[in-house]
């Protein structure tokens, strides 16, 4: 008999254009594991809500975020790709997981924190709740592994921790998912400014997007924050030069990296011709994806095809554990 395959679920906010970090701390990975694994990926349009209540561009983003996920590779036949409202058993077990989820602990949260300085006028409680919400994604498919970037590790500890609630309280149902990178450390893309890491509403100018211009991408790249070099041979590097070498780490050649590497140790560097290097390796990088995305987003048709395809092999999945979830909670009345 062929042995059922492990299952991985993973999601992005429709907040905005793609960028670089999207793609290294997670897209990359669900192309990597679309044929090995059960995969659900989708559209976390029902998150967006917490940060952005006005709907308006919600539809185009929704499918701009599904033809960048396509262009980078994700095939839509082999994974499900959905939107997160069209599975509305969400709603329900994001609501018996509240009653599992303790204000204090989400209070505590790195990302409500954040969100509370950036808009402290819309402190609403699906912010609060919103690792409760991202957990329901994961463990409504009962998925065992989670392709995310660094800064979801804390929301996949709380996952972990309200499935071993549930489990403790109702009955062993769900496993404890873990966030994955290949066995590698989770990743992080910087920004382009020298602090702080790529990010969809963060400054433009120091975050690369999958559908950026060439000109842009060079640019934004030569405009990369650097200094007159270094005057010591093997000097460290100061963090807005590491993060100089850790973007070329992802786009450029190996021997490219080590020449860049030597000149800066031997204090011969040029950070032009550093730079001028990054954005050719980047507009080589992107502009593929970039071109694949301009072909998919027009076709209205496609998209939607591929959202009623996902939608239903989301909802199986769904139907099955909130039938379990349903019999261990009791609430089973005739
Ligand atoms: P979101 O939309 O902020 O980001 C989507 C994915 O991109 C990763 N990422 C990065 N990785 C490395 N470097 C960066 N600079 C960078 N910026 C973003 C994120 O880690 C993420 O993997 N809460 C999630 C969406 C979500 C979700 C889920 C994820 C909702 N439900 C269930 C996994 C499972 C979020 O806001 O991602």
């Amino acid at each position: 008999m062929e042995k059922k395959k492990e299952i991985v679920m993973s999601g992005i906010r429709p907040t905005g254009f793609l960028h670089l970090g999207n793609y290294f701390g997670a897209i990359r990975n669900y192309i990597k594991m679309q044929d090995a694994y059960e995969c659900y990926f989708m559209v976390a349009d029902l998150h967006s809500l917490t940060t952005h209540p006005d709907t308006k561009e919600l539809k185009q983003n929704v499918e701009r975020v599904l033809a960048e996920n396509i262009a980078c590779g994700l095939d839509p036949e082999k994974a499900a790709l959905y939107c997160q409202s069209h599975l509305p058993e969400t709603s329900e077990l994001y609501l018996y997981l509240n009653m599992l989820a303790y204000k204090g602990e989400l209070e505590k949260t790195t990302t409500f924190k954040d969100k509370v300085r950036q808009h402290p006028e819309n402190v609403n409680a699906g912010l609060l709740t919103y690792p409760v919400l991202m957990a329901t994604d994961i463990l409504i498919h009962r998925a065992s592994y989670v392709p995310v970037g660094k800064d979801q590790e804390q929301h996949l500890e709380m996952a972990r921790n309200f499935a071993q609630r549930f489990n403790h309280r109702y009955g062993n149902i769900f496993p404890e998912p873990a966030a994955f990178n290949f066995g590698e450390n989770l990743v992080k893309v910087p920004s382009l400014d020298g602090s702080g890491k790529m990010s969809k509403s963060e400054n433009g100018m120091s975050t690369l997007f999958l559908a950026d211009e060439d000109d842009m991408i060079r640019k934004k790249v030569m405009k990369a924050k650097t200094d007159s070099g270094p005057t010591e041979p093997n000097s460290p590097k100061p963090e807005y030069i590491e993060n100089i070498f850790g973007l070329m780490q992802l786009v450029s050649t190996p021997d490219v990296i080590a020449k860049f590497d030597e000149d800066y140790n031997n204090c011969n560097i040029r950070y032009g011709d550093f730079k001028k290097q990054l954005a050719e390796d980047m507009v080589k990088f992107i502009s593929p994806i970039r071109e694949k995305i301009n072909n998919i987003l027009p076709d209205k048709k496609y998209l939607k095809n591929v959202m009623e395809m996902g939608a239903e092999k989301g909802i199986k999945s769904t139907n099955a554990t909130m039938k379990l979830v349903r019999e261990a909670m009791g609430l089973k009345y005739y």
